[in-house]
């Protein structure tokens, strides 16, 4: 389980990015945070996996809390958390096995990593997940000849190779067309399940969220204003965050 508790974080004095967040979040859900542009969903998912230092509260995975990590139990710990981004972060030049291998990289000394040592039973499990996100007949291409649905698949199976316990996702769905979109989000709704993880998506597409996600969490100016399940997710509730005229655009 993920426990955040009054997460505070200001990158400038006296001006707020974050004012006490706090939500939990059980294995197997799937989450989506909305709000508008500037609200500070990045902020959260940078918080999680101490990208950024926070400013207050308590983030506990498990039970552990991760802001309180050393340095050596962060590298730990980040193992559990697996990213995903809007731009894919991919070496397009590699191959797409080699991309999905490269989420082994946290496991590894820095030498064994950096002349890409992988054991058998790690070629194995790339070869799993590619076929899961159903990409096995590109192992061998370069991840520079994918379309944009195929390489976020890829980071995918990126992120699951680490064996996360958490999976963040910045704005996954944002440069996809619709149909990529909602394959994207349907496959991490299911992996998410499968492997009995937590997903945690940024997104700005709410009828996309309330289909797939099981918990929303809405912020407005750093602020935490809803967190239920999706189904609840009303047109007032979306009017509050956003503003009654954008309600009708935005949920269709
Ligand atoms: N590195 C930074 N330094 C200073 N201020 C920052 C920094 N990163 C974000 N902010 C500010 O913090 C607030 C929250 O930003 P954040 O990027 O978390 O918003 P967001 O909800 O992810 O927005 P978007 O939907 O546009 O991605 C904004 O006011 C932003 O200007
Ligand atoms: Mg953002």
């Amino acid at each position: 389980m993920l426990e955040v508790k009054n997460l505070a974080k200001s990158y400038q004095k006296d001006k707020p990015a974050l004012t006490d967040i706090s939500f939990k979040v059980d294995s197997g859900k799937f989450v989506a945070i909305i709000g508008p542009s500037g609200a500070g969903k990045t902020t959260i998912l940078r918080s999680l996996n101490q990208l950024i230092k926070d400013d207050d509260g308590q983030i506990l995975l498990d039970g552990e809390d991760i802001r309180a990590a050393n340095k050596a139990e962060l590298r730990k710990l980040r193992r559990q958390i697996g990213m995903i981004f809007q731009n894919y972060n991919l070496v397009e030049r590699l191959t797409v096995i080699e991309n999905v291998l490269h989420g082994r990289l946290g496991y590894k000394s820095t030498i064994s990593g950096m002349i890409g040592r992988y054991t058998e039973e790690e070629k194995r499990e790339a070869l799993e997940l590619l076929d899961k996100v159903g990409l096995s007949e590109f192992a061998l291409q370069r991840c520079s000849e994918l379309s944009g649905g195929q390489k976020q698949r890829v980071g995918i199976a990126r992120a699951l190779i680490q064996h996360p316990k958490v999976i963040l996702c910045d704005e996954p769905i944002a440069s996809l067309d619709p149909a990529s979109a909602q394959n994207v989000m349907k496959l991490l709704k299911d992996l998410t399940v499968e492997f009995n993880i937590i997903c945690i998506a940024n997104l700005h597409q709410i009828g996309l969220a309330k289909e797939h996600a099981d918990q929303i969490i809405g912020i407005r100016k750093g602020q935490m204003v809803y967190n239920d399940v999706s189904e609840n997710l009303s047109e007032d509730a979306i009017a509050d965050l956003y503003g009654t005229a954008a309600v009708k655009e935005l949920v269709e």
